[in-house]
């Protein structure tokens, strides 16, 4: 990793006391940033991020908080002013699943997808857009006002059977990402979103802690190996840094070519 990608900014990540949002907090601090680990009743195991941060001479701080409730959030970016004196990147990371068949998804739990994963990362991608203002442009940081960092999904464009809130609230983030991209470019916020396919995390441990199950998900990725939170880390790194100045309003898709229809490859 480049140390230098991200010296001197500050990233708050959502949903980063596991999975994909540890590993970002990991690699974001190993590119120079300051860290704002927020987590939702795992303290635990948020401060033992922030731990193996500073322990590695990084800077870093827990957030707790619901992204799905406006206080809560305030309440996070408020410790990123605190602490680091402001915020240069949001990563809207935190996500859950709550799967069933269609007819059996109870509206609660289209609500619980709903509420993390879309309206979530709308009230943290809100606040940080407010601040970003407040704090105006600081070219000693960034050549950006701020950027903002969704944590899509294949999903977003992958129908998937048996998880239609999740999809429906990953197809949201995308237009979400578009619009806000759109809106809020002349300003110099840039809004992107990385789409993860299957990386290896407790999220997704049906589809790889078996054998059996490790097989069938094989033959959804041609590269051959599932994904590890660093491979999503290293491409979120890339896309907030000043080195993707240009890209503005893009979905980097990291997912070994799970969106290439890979059952093509052998009909149709
Ligand atoms: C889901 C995982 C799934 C992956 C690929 C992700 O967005 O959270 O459970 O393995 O998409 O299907």
């Amino acid at each position: 990793m480049t140390a230098s990608l991200l010296s001197a900014q500050r990233v708050l990540i959502t949903g980063a006391s596991s999975g994909i949002g540890a590993g970002m907090a990991l690699g974001f601090a190993e590119a120079g940033a300051a860290v704002v680990v927020n987590h939702f009743g795992q303290a635990d195991a948020a401060e033992a991020i922030v731990r193996q941060i500073t322990d590695a001479g990084g800077q870093a701080v827990a957030a707790p908080g619901d992204v799905s409730s406006p206080a809560d959030v305030a309440g996070m970016f408020d410790i990123a002013a605190e602490r680091f004196g402001g915020i240069d990147i949001l990563v809207a990371n935190a996500g859950i699943q709550k799967d069933a068949a269609f007819t059996e998804l109870t509206l609660e739990d289209w609500r619980a997808a709903l509420d993390v994963d879309l309206t979530g990362a709308f009230l943290c991608a809100q606040e940080a857009v407010r601040r970003f203002r407040r704090q105006g442009l600081d070219p000693a940081r960034s050549k950006a006002l701020g950027k903002v960092l969704f944590t899509s999904s294949v999903h977003q464009v992958i129908p998937w059977a048996g998880h239609a809130n999740y999809a429906a609230a990953k197809g949201g983030v995308k237009m979400l990402m578009e619009t806000m991209a759109q809106e809020l470019a002349p300003e110099k916020i840039r809004v992107n979103a990385i789409a993860p396919g299957a990386i290896q995390t407790p999220i997704n441990m049906a589809a790889w802690a078996t054998p059996t199950a490790k097989e069938s998900l094989m033959k959804l990725i041609p590269y051959g190996r599932i994904g590890q939170p660093e491979d999503i880390a290293s491409a979120a790194i890339w896309l907030a840094s000043d080195a993707a100045d240009y890209v503005v309003g893009t979905t980097l898709f990291v997912d070994g070519g799970m969106t290439l229809y890979p059952c093509f490859a052998r009909g149709g």
